[in-house]
């Protein structure tokens, strides 16, 4: 409970500093699709992605939440779609604000998020 309350804290301590704009965040609308689009889809890389090392809090019961906003779920399409501009700022390309931690995505996965919702998150 502690450590998932200190866990929790430092998230939110990221989500300020952001929101503060004191450190700078990439936005979606800052890149680009490649000219030749994206073979990357939502069922081959965004629900796995999203599943695996997000929705461990995000969907999960309010009691497992580990503090994550009852409203920014991403288990469906729909879902990412509603949700993509703060995916991408907490989490694509340089963006590591999510998840808090220990188990983070590589750079290589974050670049791959950042292709793929550029791209419209097809
Ligand atoms: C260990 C639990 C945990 C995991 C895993 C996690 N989050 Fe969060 N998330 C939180 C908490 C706590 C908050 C509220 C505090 C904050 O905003 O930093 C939050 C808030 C958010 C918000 C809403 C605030 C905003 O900036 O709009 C978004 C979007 C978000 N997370 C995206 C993600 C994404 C994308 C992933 C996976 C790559 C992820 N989170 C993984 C705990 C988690």
């Amino acid at each position: 409970m502690a450590r998932h309350a200190a866990r929790a804290l430092r998230a939110s301590v990221a989500g300020l500093v952001l929101a503060s704009g004191a450190c700078k965040a990439t936005t979606l609308d800052e890149r680009t699709c490649p000219p030749a689009g994206t073979t990357l889809t939502y069922e081959a890389f965004g629900a796995p992605f999203l599943a695996q090392h997000c929705q461990r809090c995000h969907g999960a019961a309010p009691s497992d939440r580990e503090g994550a906003p009852s409203s920014f779920d991403f288990g469906t399409h729909a879902d990412v779609h509603r949700h993509k501009d703060r995916i991408f700022v907490r989490s694509a390309a340089d963006n590591t604000t999510m998840p808090p931690g220990p188990d983070d995505p590589t750079p290589e996965e974050r670049e791959r998020l950042a292709e793929w919702l550029s791209c419209g998150a097809p």
